[in-house]
């Protein structure tokens, strides 16, 4: 006979908070979001990774790649590169994330020496930056050759085929600092030459990087940036449990900080296996499974040596696996349990495994309760899909600008084997993702900002100011139907339509 379970299937926007004292002493600005994301030995050891901020980008090819891995980790959070792409690629992308120096921007607006106007134009139109360096072969570290900014050239009388050898500025009239140079000594080269960028050059004058006025300001602003004891950014990567004795291996060597099995319905031999080979061959890499929305999977990864568990079935805004599949559970359900299972194997074992809320947020506040409801961390995919930082194309649908955001288990993800590897398209007899579009929201760090400004407001609103203390005391009720027509704005006439998350 099946069993069924009591308690119903439920979702954030089915919960609330009940505010606690709010103290004199609890305030916004105490509020420390840190939090650790692999498991510890609680009360005897610290926790060996923590990041800075309790969010992470989701293992999707429309969200984390190496721009939005920068982006996130200079605020604080931690993406997970996606693993449906070839080894090669997705390793590439970690070490981009690795090699980059907060303040030296790899450029990637470059043209050889016999270009015309016409193709700085086409570089800065796909681009969207005003600096192109001039190189000898047209690549990111050619011999720099010169720079051309939009001070170098009149559009109204500049012919689009003018060579740009004939108006770019040429590296004997540019000022160019020595790689290994640090970025407040790049700084002070700046503001002494009144000058906007500085392209930085190796020894045999390669072009390594430029480090520009605005960026280095930027740097002052992003105090939580999230960093390696070597300094660098860190990134996490995605894996599967087909290729990992090739894939784990590189990703490993391109110097990925952390690991996660990615799959839509963690609970299963294949994935203990991967931890297993893992835990056996790579034992210094730190490694998540999932998903699981219950105890007994939670159990199961955990034993088969999980170093955190990611928890949703079905709750991603592009996700289908409920209505294809019939498997799934709500979120809040989902989490609600499984924290308590992970507290349940603490008290027994006194190791703590963090666990991770993974899809389903659609308002800032869901951010909340779900680490009220015990996630120590949580991954968005559609949230950060809506940034400039991530890969997909920004586009102008019926009056609003709009970017791509697809479902890893839809068709146009799982094409990537076909055109990656020139190999056959993953045969599929059906697709537990969709092909969307959701709204452009401008720049990552604002939005980010403004979300954990929410976040942080309503801990204090609980009376707490650590992601722990959170947990330990927040309360929670049921919302009725009707008491969440009570929640949005009511028997007004609203002036704009649109709903703030
Ligand atoms: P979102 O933040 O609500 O957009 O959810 C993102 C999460 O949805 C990811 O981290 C995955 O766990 C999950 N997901 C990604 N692609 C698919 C898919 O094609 N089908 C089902 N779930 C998916």
């Amino acid at each position: 006979m099946a069993m069924i379970f009591e308690q119903e299937s439920r979702t954030f926007s089915e919960y609330l908070l009940i505010p606690n004292l709010t103290t004199r002493l609890c305030t916004p600005d105490r509020v420390d979001m840190t939090t650790g994301i692999v498991k510890y030995r609680k009360g005897v050891e610290t926790c060996p990774l923590r990041i800075n901020l309790p969010v992470t980008s989701a293992v999707m090819q429309a969200v984390s790649d190496s721009g939005l891995a920068i982006a996130l980790a200079r605020t604080g959070g931690l993406s997970f590169i996606f693993g449906s792409q070839s080894i090669a690629s997705q390793a590439e992308m970690v070490r981009r994330v690795k090699k980059y120096k907060a303040g030296l921007v790899q450029s990637d607006s470059n043209i050889g020496p016999d270009s015309t106007l016409s193709d700085v134009l086409a570089v800065k139109a796909r681009t969207g930056h005003s600096t192109v360096a001039v190189t000898d072969d047209g690549t990111a570290n050619g011999r720099l050759i010169g720079i051309v900014t939009s001070r170098d050239y009149r559009m109204t009388r500049t012919p689009t085929d003018t060579p740009v050898k004939s108006f770019m500025t040429p590296l004997d009239h540019l000022v160019t600092g020595r790689e290994g140079i640090s970025l407040s000594e790049a700084n002070d080269i700046i503001w002494e030459h009144k000058i906007n960028q500085l392209p930085i050059l190796s020894e045999d004058g390669r072009l390594v990087g430029m480090v520009f006025r605005k960026d280095y300001d930027d740097h002052k602003e992003n105090p939580d940036e999230l960093l390696d004891n070597q300094k660098r950014l860190m990134v996490g990567a995605g894996i599967n449990s087909r290729d990992y004795t090739e894939r784990v291996p590189a990703l490993v060597e391109a110097g990925a900080d952390i690991l996660v099995i990615d799959s839509s319905d963690g609970f299963s031999q294949y994935q203990a296996e991967t931890l297993q080979w893992i835990k056996q061959h790579n034992p210094e890499i730190k490694v998540g499974a999932g998903n699981v929305v219950d105890e007994e999977g939670f159990r199961y990864l955990v034993e088969a040596g999980a170093d955190f568990v990611k928890v949703g079935i079905g709750g991603g805004s592009i996700c289908i696996t409920r209505e294809q599949k019939g498997i799934g559970r709500g979120q809040a359900s989902a989490v609600l349990e499984v924290a308590k299972a992970r507290d349940a194997y603490f008290a027994e074992t006194g190791i703590y495994v963090p666990i991770c809320s993974d899809g389903g947020i659609v308002y800032d506040y869901h951010m909340t309760l779900a680490l009220a409801m015990g996630a120590d961390f949580i991954m968005l995919g559609r949230y950060f899909a809506r940034f400039d930082e991530s890969p997909t194309r920004k586009l102008l649908v019926n009056g609003t600008y709009v970017k791509e955001y697809w479902g890893e288990g839809s068709n146009r993800a799982r094409n990537w084997q076909r055109y990656d590897d020139g190999g056959e398209a993953g045969k599929m007899a059906f697709e537990e993702g969709v092909d969307s579009y959701v709204p452009y929201a401008g720049k990552l760090k604002d939005n980010l900002d403004v979300s954990m400004a929410k976040v942080r407001a309503t801990m204090c609103a609980c009376g707490s100011v650590s992601i722990e203390e959170l947990q330990q005391k927040a309360r929670l009720v049921v919302v009725s139907a009707t008491s969440i027509v009570e929640g949005g704005a009511h028997d007004v006439i609203q002036k704009e339509s649109e709903r703030h998350g």
